[in-house]
């Protein structure tokens, strides 16, 4: 594997700055991973869950390359914690989520570009991209809560209350008869 042939090849001792990036990095991914399978729990439909469980399996996938290339680099394992709670509910959740996410697309193109090292150039671009992708997929869960909320409101608003409340119109040319 890659990792193994190379571990001379990209060993920087003095590259803290990149070291320390990479497992704040770690961190970020552990994080994410709790996250989502805790918001996977709390998914409206079953498509959204799977969609989340399969977000979380490239974070995993990001977790183990950057854990190898930290291992490569300071020559033992990366310790990791959760570095960002994530939020209870769910509409908070995926909303920490898609912010997070974002933040994540700078913070790995910059890795990227602290580096001349192509292979770790190229992991954290592609785990960028990735982060970039996952972004879209947390937008477009956000606007299903907003949307369905929307059509619960109007289920409401045309309910028994707002037919109650309705004004009735009658078309100005509708032509009554009446008796003299
Ligand atoms: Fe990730
Ligand atoms: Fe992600």
């Amino acid at each position: 594997m890659y990792l193994n042939q190379n571990v001379n090849h990209y060993r920087m001792p003095n590259d803290t700055q990149l070291i320390n990036d990479i497992q704040k990095a770690i961190n970020a991914e552990y994080s994410a991973i709790t996250c989502y399978e805790q918001l996977a729990k709390i998914a409206p439909t079953t498509d959204i869950k799977e969609k989340i469980l399969e977000i979380q399996q490239d974070e995993k996938r990001h977790f183990g390359e950057f854990s190898g290339i930290y291992k490569n680099l300071k020559g033992q394992q990366p310790t990791y914690k959760i570095s960002e709670e994530c939020p209870e509910s769910y509409r908070a959740g995926i909303e920490f989520a898609f912010k997070d996410e974002q933040e994540a697309v700078d913070f790995y193109l910059d890795i990227a570009d602290q580096t001349n090292d192509p292979f770790i150039k190229d992991r954290f671009r592609r785990a960028a991209a990735d982060e970039q992708n996952h972004a879209v997929w947390f937008m477009s869960f956000i606007s299903y809560v907003t949307n369905n909320s929307k059509v619960s409101r109007q289920v409401e608003n045309y309910g028994a209350k707002g037919a109650l409340s309705a004004k009735v119109n009658i078309p100005s040319n509708a032509n009554f008869r009446t008796s003299r």
